[in-house]
């Protein structure tokens, strides 16, 4: 059976099919005057991931998260409350913190001393009685941004209407539950610049039409041939891939693939028992997932059996990808550069269950897919590595492998796009996705997209 993709309302009347069909022309991946069209009508309205609760311990620490030509301050303001600003001091405009993340008492502007308390209030004026009139502090605080928080990810946005982020998420908050991701810990965290528009990068990660042929090592261990497709409101979506079988379209080999016995090993099943049972791996590596999870301290007992073999890749509209397994999160995507429509920025988080309830050192078992990355309690913040394109192609710095030779043709799709030769895609059943987000970027740009479903009045 080949992919499958199928449009489900959110609650809230929120509809998933678009009224039209997008046409991916070049110019939506080169147009100066088309980005700029996106910032005021996607950038600026939607919600946007912008980090994480665990990087926000304290009160008083901070992160910066720089989006086109804007900065925002996250910080946490008391125990119970992380607040939003813009990072832009009220008195002449200058952009107060320029540190990545750090630890403050107060919101110090470096410039002439303004002070701004955690909560935005500005409550430190040098010289204060040389402003004829007074300075209105109420007026003059900093300007905040909506900001929301879900399983210990951050939210925000610059858009006072949008709905509340629940009616944004709709269906995925409920399907998701069961991972935790508050309990998960962050093992890397990583940017790397790209030349490539932001949707060219997304493009890439929606779909699997390309997996045969730039990621031949996945047929060993998923079957990305028979994905199913859910093409949600907004212009989300998400895709399911089974785990622990191999791609159909080669054949069952009598043989377990090599990278599929590292998989089978680390949780502590004898490969050589499936040797000419490839098909009864999924199942039974299932199985034996549930049972070795209760004794390491991890338990699967909230997740179906599909969640605790398969990969979902869940995408957030407009610029955040998910990749989820049990054990594993990656969070990762594109941010738009300020100005050129052929640079992007890619970020990826890496998160995994705690390696105290992931391993068993003695025994040799390790619940996950890299165990190698695994952090315990007392373990520092991973660094937060940024580099370059040719960084990754030069081997340099990884991704993954699987993200490192997606990124190594994006470069080449960018270049493509400014040919004389080239109009528009062409797009096939797979990639049903690409052309959902797209038709749904034409939404954001052209009308309502929190228009909700008029109910009908006639009963059925
Ligand atoms: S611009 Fe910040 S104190 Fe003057
Ligand atoms: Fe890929």
């Amino acid at each position: 059976m080949p992919q499958v993709s199928t449009p489900v309302d959110f609650p809230g009347g929120y509809r998933a099919a678009p009224s039209k069909r997008a046409r991916l022309d070049a110019e939506r991946y080169t147009s100066p005057e088309f980005m700029a069209r996106e910032w005021d009508t996607i950038w600026t309205k939607a919600w946007l991931f912008v980090g994480l609760m665990e990087d926000l311990e304290e009160p008083g620490d901070y992160f910066i998260y720089d989006l086109g030509r804007e900065s925002i301050i996250i910080t946490r303001t008391d125990e119970d409350r992380i607040s939003a600003f813009f990072n832009v001091c009220q008195h002449r405009g200058n952009r107060i913190f320029t540190n990545e993340w750090g630890s403050v008492n107060d919101i110090a502007c470096p410039y002439h001393g303004w002070t701004y308390g955690l909560d935005g209030r500005l409550k430190k004026v040098p010289d204060e009685d040389r402003f004829a009139g007074g300075v209105p502090c109420a007026e003059r605080s900093l300007k905040p941004v909506r900001l929301d928080t879900w399983a210990g990810l951050i939210w925000i946005t610059m858009n006072d209407d949008a709905p509340p982020l629940d009616e944004f998420l709709g269906l995925i908050i409920p399907q998701l539950a069961p991972y935790r991701f508050e309990k998960m810990r962050l093992v890397k965290h990583q940017t790397v610049h790209l030349d490539a528009n932001w949707k060219t990068l997304k493009d890439n990660f929606l779909e699997q039409y390309h997996v045969d042929f730039i990621h031949p090592q996945h047929a060993s261990f998923v079957d990305c041939c028979n994905s199913k497709n859910d093409l949600w409101p907004f212009g989300h979506t998400r895709t399911s891939v089974e785990g622990f079988v191999t791609n159909p379209r080669y054949g069952i080999p009598s043989e377990v693939p090599d990278l599929m016995k590292m998989g089978l090993q680390a949780i502590g099943l004898d490969p050589d028992a499936f040797k000419g049972r490839v098909p009864a791996i999924r199942e039974a590596a299932s199985k034996q997932k549930r049972k070795i999870g209760e004794e390491l301290g991890f338990s699967y007992s909230e997740f179906n059996d599909d969640q605790v073999t398969d990969v979902y890749q869940y995408d957030f509209f407009p610029n955040l990808f998910m990749t989820i397994k049990a054990e594993e999160l990656w969070i990762y995507g594109p941010r738009p550069h300020p100005s050129d429509p052929n640079k992007c920025f890619f970020d990826k988080w890496t998160l995994q269950i705690p390696a105290e309830v992931a391993v068993d050192k003695d025994r040799g078992l390790a619940l996950g897919a890299d165990p190698g990355l695994l952090r315990y309690e007392n373990d520092d913040r991973p660094e937060h590595d940024v580099f370059t394109q040719d960084d990754v192609i030069a081997g340099k710095h990884t991704m993954t492998i699987t993200i490192d030779q997606d990124i190594y043709y994006l470069r080449d799709m960018q270049a493509g796009m400014h040919s004389r030769g080239f109009s528009h895609a062409l797009l096939n059943e797979d990639e049903a996705r690409v052309q959902h987000f797209h038709d749904w970027v034409d939404v954001w740009m052209e009308d309502d997209p929190f228009r909700r479903q008029v109910q009908s009045q006639a009963a059925e």
